[in-house]
Order: C-alpha cells, then structure tokens, then sequence
C-alpha cells in the first residue's frame, strides 16, 4: 500500500496484436479497480524483447498496445498508464531480483518451456529470467493486487516466493501481492484446436480473434471454429470447441451457462455459431471505434505516456531507495 489506497499493477506485453483472450481474461477487468485503487498499468516493451521483434513493429505497437488500455476503458486521469522502458528502475530492480531467484525456480516455469520450444533458436538469458523482471514490475509499486489470466499464475506465484525471500533477508521492504485472476471466463482457448490456448503469435489466423478484427473477420472465424460430431450446445470437458464458444459467448452477453444451453437446445451449430461470433463483433465496436480515434492522435498518447512515466517513476524511486539501502549500496 502507498498512501491512503491499495495498489493494483498489471502488464501487457506490445507484441503481437492483442486477442479476446487478453480483453476478456485481463484489460476488460482492469478499469473496475480505477476508484478504489491505485492503478499502474504498463506497456511491457523490456519483456517484448525476449523474443526478436521487428524495431519498427515494436513501436508501433507499443502505442498501439497504450490505446489499447484507454480504448478498453482506462481513462489516463485515473489510471497512471506508461511504458516499462521509460521507467529504468524496472531494469535495474529486474537485475537485483535476478540474484533472488534460483535457477531451479525459473527452470519449472511453463511459459520459460514453451516460449524455448518456440524459439529454439533463440533461448536467451532474459527469456529465463523474463519473470524476475515481471516480480520488479510488481514489487517496484509495493503492489497489492495483480490481475492476471490464468496464465500468469505461476508468475505470480514466483513473485511472492521472491518477495517473501527478499523481507525475510532484510525485513519487511515489499507489499506480498495477490493475484485476481477471473474464474468467471477461465481461459479462451484456441477456435481451430480448443484444448491449446488462444495465442496471439499462433500462425493460424482462423484460431485466433483479435480484439481489432473486423465484424466479417470475426464472423468468419468463429463460422469455422471447430466443435464436435454431437451437435448438441453443452459445457462438458469433453467438448472442448462447444464449452469455449460457450465461455466467450458468456462472457459478452452475461449469460449464464444454463441460459446458453437452453437458448440453443435443439438448435444447430451453425446458429450457435453465429450468434457467438455477433455477440463478440458487437462487445468490441466500441472498443475498434475508440482505438482508431486514439491512434490517430500520437502526440495525445506520448503526453499520457510521459505524464504516467513521471508519476511511475516517483512511487519506485521510493521503492528503489529502500532496496538499496537494505541490500547495502553506498548512498
Ligand atoms: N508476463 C505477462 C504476460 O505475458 C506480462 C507482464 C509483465 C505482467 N509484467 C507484468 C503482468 C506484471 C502483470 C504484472 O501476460
């Protein structure tokens, strides 16, 4: 806690083009805390480099990524909304924390095996230690709360191990965090392989809904999802297609899951399909609408990302002066 509110902290990576999975399992949930917290919400650009980017894509994206946050509903005078690399402290935080986290530790992460699958060919240091640097993300803002997908848990529980580390060496210097993780939408998996995650570097375009996609576009998509032979509109583990439609199509109407099932019973996959696929397309009009105003303003969102810069770097330079002195450097 700084001052009198709580904290929340979260981050989104500018690579890649974002999809419902983030809307839904993250960045739609963030701007419920923007009255009773302190919010911190950061475009991760040192994270992004763990895997090779194209230069002029990463900038692009990194405004992109910001809009992103105000489209979805973050209004920046309530928010501090900001760039990680414009606030150094996280690198040099993320250098420290490095020398609290055990190679054993980093060594069990999932995304550390699949993101080293992926990019055999490029299994760096920082994408090993990628998540040091999420822990002085969070921990820079004496954060108490984290929203996350799912995904991220294991993430998050590192943190508070190295965070609980760090105060039992040199007493009490980091907020424990918590993770706030919805179970209401889980996870959104993939449209073409529904047992896989929806990921925004799949190579598959179809398997993928993209929070900026177009009406048609999502349509189409969502007409060739894959379900199951049964065609019967039902959430049960061993219809992993049906019971994805039915977490996103729950997730834009407010449904419940037996309003869903009995709104289409009897009916076929194709009506259901489609029906989803215009709930989807409707939830996100306002959101593409809002963006393309946004982009087209770059001097807007370089001034919210200096303002939220400014104002990050003033709660973690308190946070790093603590730390240094606690670990011993000359003052
Ligand atoms: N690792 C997160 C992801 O891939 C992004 C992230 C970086 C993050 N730092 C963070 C999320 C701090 C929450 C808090 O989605």
């Amino acid at each position: 806690m700084i001052q009198d509110k709580k904290v929340v902290f979260s981050g989104v990576q500018p690579s890649g083009n974002l999809t419902i999975g983030n809307y839904l399992g993250a960045i739609k949930n963030f701007s419920r805390f923007s009255d009773e917290y302190k919010t911190f919400y950061c475009v991760v650009d040192l994270h992004a480099i763990t895997v090779r980017q194209v230069p002029a894509d990463l900038r692009r994206r990194t405004y992109e990524t910001l809009a992103l946050y105000m489209a979805c509903g973050l209004d920046e005078k309530k928010n501090t909304l900001f760039v990680q690399s414009h606030v150094p402290a996280h690198a040099e935080l993320g250098w420290m924390l490095d020398c609290y986290t055990m190679f054993g530790e980093l060594s069990r992460m999932t995304q550390f095996k699949d993101k080293s699958q992926k990019h055999a060919e490029n299994i760096n240091a920082g994408l090993f230690t990628y998540p040091a640097l999420m822990a002085a993300d969070i921990l820079l803002y004496q954060t108490d709360l984290v929203p996350v997908g799912i995904d991220q848990k294991q993430h998050l529980e590192l943190t508070r191990d190295v965070a609980m580390r760090f105060n039992q060496a040199y007493g009490d210097t980091f907020a424990i965090p918590e993770g706030y993780i919805p179970t209401d939408t889980m996870k959104i998996m993939s449209l073409t392989e529904p047992t896989s995650k929806m990921s925004k570097s799949d190579e598959n375009q179809n398997a993928v809904v993209y929070i900026l996609d177009s009406k048609d576009d999502i349509i189409r998509k969502f007409k060739k999802a894959v379900t199951d032979s049964e065609a019967s509109v039902r959430y049960a583990p061993e219809k992993p297609g049906v019971s994805n439609l039915m977490t996103i199509y729950r997730a834009f109407t407010g449904k419940s899951l037996e309003d869903i099932e009995r709104e289409f019973d009897g009916k076929g996959y194709g009506e259901f399909k489609l029906a989803v696929g215009e709930a989807c397309a409707d939830g996100l009009a306002p959101v593409r609408d809002e963006f393309a105003r946004l982009m087209a303003d770059k001097a807007h969102l370089e001034s919210v990302m200096k303002a939220g810069a400014d104002e990050a770097a003033y709660y973690a330079r308190r946070t790093m002066s603590k730390v240094r002195r606690k670990i011993g450097f000359v003052n």
